[in-house]
């Protein structure tokens, strides 16, 4: 049976972005075609300025809407990064297998280095390592695919590179993945700045649909959403990516064909309600299981324990392995 892993950072609460570009996927297809795992990723929530009770809290209420949106525990492994040691074990090797050079050509390092030294932050080390912690969650699990967005591509790229890099220099230690996107919604761009992703950590949450949004809240942000000036509805992503961007998430809400809908619009007024009713709807029931499932702590507590207890079994043998082949002395 094919493996798979995938994970969310909790950096901040849970979007449209995420659902539509990953999580809907585990959901719907992943967890039933593979033998699948998906980790709450914390250490890589610390490679930024943090608070330390917020990680805390973002990490539980993560793991409690991923229930909600449907990851079903009898299924699949859902666990947190940090309650498996062999995830920063084998980071320290991938960082001895990658170069500096492969860490500082990673999109997201240029960006968040940007902004970080922007706000008179330092940019933390980790942030540069970061793709080697990410490497290292796929490679512990013998994984074939990743289903990730599309901004995550390069990552699990690099992941790839390291693993055919340790295979060939010490021994075939590690399965090679590959990444794996969504058809529609790979990309979901800020209703606000539609050349930029929907991200969590975005400062202004106006151009964001949060997964706990209330439905007001909801319909006014996709009804406020940045389109363009001209009055035609065209799927283009370049010249028109505000209105490219709705047909995106109305495709992707209801099963369509972005390119299709365009032709079944005459105004941006209707695509925006269409898109907000779809959006509303496909979100009511996550909404409401979530309620249910964040007032029985210790339900979601169980499930992260046997989780982890699970991904450890996994994840060691293949770390002791790689110890092994690349030379470390096994203990005695
Ligand atoms: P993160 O937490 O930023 O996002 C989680 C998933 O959601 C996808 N995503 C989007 N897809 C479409 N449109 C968007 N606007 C959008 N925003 C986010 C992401 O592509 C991702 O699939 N580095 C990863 C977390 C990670 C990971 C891993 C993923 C750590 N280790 C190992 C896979 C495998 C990240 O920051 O995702």
């Amino acid at each position: 049976m094919k493996r798979i892993f995938s994970g969310i950072k909790p950096t901040g609460h849970l979007t449209l972005g995420n659902y539509l570009g990953a999580v809907r996927q585990w959901v719907e297809v992943d967890q039933h075609q593979a033998d699948a795992l998906f980790s709450v990723v914390d250490l890589h929530a610390l490679t930024v300025e943090h608070d330390p009770g917020r990680v805390r809290r973002l990490s539980r209420q993560a793991a409690t809407l991923l229930l909600a949106a449907g990851l079903d525990p009898e299924r699949c492994t859902l666990f947190v990064q940090s309650h498996v040691d062999e995830h920063a074990r084998l980071s320290y090797l991938m960082e001895c297998v990658a170069t500096d050079g492969e860490m500082r050509r990673m999109i997201q390092y240029k960006e968040k280095s940007v902004r970080a030294r922007d706000a008179g932050e330092g940019v933390r080390l980790s942030l540069l390592t970061y793709p080697a912690l990410m490497a290292a969650d796929i490679l512990a699990y013998d994984t074939d695919e990743v289903p990730v967005g599309e901004d995550q591509t390069q990552h699990v790229e690099l992941a790839r590179d390291l693993a055919v890099r340790f295979n060939q220099r010490y021994e075939p230690v590690f399965t090679v993945p590959k990444a794996t996107n969504p058809k529609v919604a790979a990309r979901v761009m800020d209703l606000q700045d539609p050349t930029s992703k929907m991200g969590k950590s975005h400062e202004n949450g106006s151009g964001i649909v949060y997964l706990l949004d209330d439905e007001a809240t909801t319909r006014r942000k996709i009804m406020r959403a940045v389109t363009d000036s001209a009055q035609e509805v065209v799927y283009d992503r370049a010249a028109s990516p505000g209105v490219t961007n709705l047909l995106d998430v109305l495709a992707a809400s209801t099963g369509g064909d972005p390119e299709v809908l365009a032709g079944a619009y005459t105004s941006y007024g209707a695509l925006k309600k269409d898109t907000a009713d779809a959006v509303v709807e496909l979100l009511r029931p996550l909404r409401e299981r979530h309620a249910e499932i964040a007032a029985d702590p210790a339900y979601v507590d169980g499930v992260l324990r046997r989780g982890a207890e699970r991904a450890r079994g996994m994840a060691r043998p293949v770390v002791d392995r790689a110890y092994r082949a690349i030379g470390l002395l096994p203990p005695v």
